[in-house]
């Protein structure tokens, strides 16, 4: 069952990209305009937009922005390619660990690879690639949450991490995609949100998302999960990712492997939620994914307020790596993974029915 989720965000609209600013939810809910190619590389970055399948998009939207430019530049189709091919290369940069990025900007590439006559056509087709790439996405979200509704009990109140919902993705969500089709079915779950320290999406964006479309959330520190595990109180946790190795090993937010660790501990199923397109299939294990290192001022302030002492050391990664042994699940657009993963990713990728 599907429920009626509105937001989106990121679309394409009349040659320009239409991006909700996550940096400003819950103050304000406001689209910008990215209309070039940096701009796109920036928002990226600078996550006005953020989560892996929504980078994917933009990913994808911000070559197409590259090419409207380059079509002023250039007459000469090879050298318009050439030239895009390099842009598609930087675009891909902007951000280091969500493969859905990378797997987005190869998508354009091969486009451009393949079309050799006209620029104006060239244009069309990548244009019509990102608007496929969202509009899949979509989709893909909605079928990862019918499967996931399958296992989640009734009445169930769900743990998840950081965001991994509408705002995340095409729209409608992986791990909220999940939560989003259990609600249709039983509108007894409730779900608990880690804040997610330090860039708190789980603060500011899934309880936001969910309180806006009438899902029971609980706001809780990232320190708390145990105590609520250890009460009872959780049942499941599902959370999305970033990138998943051909060994189920999967890169989420940073506090991700502690609650699959916690989870495990205390005997309840943890679940991945997310598209095959999070999936790299060219990497044996997660020590494989590069991890992002983001600005130390994510960890000293808080809305632009120093919180510790000056001259301290500070580490900042936004990923971790779950051990796929931790993992119940992979819940895709295809079925749930389950162990073996080196199997069942396989299987998955050659078009092989999932548990
Ligand atoms: O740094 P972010 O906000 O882009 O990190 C997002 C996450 O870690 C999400 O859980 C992940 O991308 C899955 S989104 C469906």
């Amino acid at each position: 069952m599907v429920f009626d989720s509105k937001i989106r965000p990121i679309t394409w609209e009349n040659g320009v990209s239409k991006m909700l600013d996550q940096t400003i939810i819950p103050y304000e809910y406001k689209y910008v305009n990215i209309t070039t190619g940096q701009d796109m590389f920036d928002a990226i970055r600078n996550m006005i937009v953020r989560g892996a399948p929504a980078i994917g998009i933009a990913g994808a939207q911000g070559i197409v922005l590259y090419a409207q430019e380059g079509r002023g530049i250039y007459n000469n189709i090879n050298e318009f390619k050439t030239w895009l091919l390099e842009k598609a290369d930087y675009m891909a940069t902007s951000r280091p660990t969500a493969v859905n990025l990378m797997w987005a900007c190869e998508e354009q590439k091969k486009i451009i690879n393949e079309f050799h006559y006209d620029i104006d056509e060239l244009i069309q087709k990548l244009t019509a690639k990102a608007i496929e790439i969202e509009l899949d996405d979509i989709q893909r979200c909605i079928k990862i949450g019918e499967y996931g509704a399958e296992v989640v009990p009734k009445g169930a109140t769900i743990l998840t991490h950081c965001n991994a919902g509408a705002l995340a993705t095409g729209g409608y969500g992986t791990a909220l995609g999940v939560v989003r089709s259990a609600y249709a079915k039983d509108n007894t779950i409730q779900v608990f949100a880690d804040e997610t320290r330090p860039r708190q999406q789980g603060a500011r964006l899934t309880t936001f998302e969910l309180a806006m479309d009438g899902i029971p959330v609980t706001l809780i520190t990232d320190g708390m999960c145990s105590y609520f595990m250890n009460k009872g109180m959780i049942d499941m946790v599902v959370v999305g990712a970033d990138r998943i190795a051909a060994n189920g090993d999967t890169a989420n937010k940073i506090g991700t492997y502690t609650v699959a660790i916690a989870a495990k501990y205390h005997n309840i199923p943890f679940y991945i939620a997310a598209p095959l397109s999070t999936i790299d299939t060219s990497i044996k294990t997660g020590k494989e994914i590069p991890i992002e290192e983001r600005s130390h001022e994510e960890v000293t302030h808080i809305n632009g307020k120093r919180i510790c002492a000056e001259g301290i050391n500070i580490i900042n990664p936004g990923f971790d790596v779950t051990p796929h042994e931790l993992i119940t699940g992979i819940i895709t657009e295809k079925g749930i993974l389950r162990p073996d993963y080196n199997q069942s990713i396989a299987d998955a990728f050659s078009n092989k029915a999932c548990v």
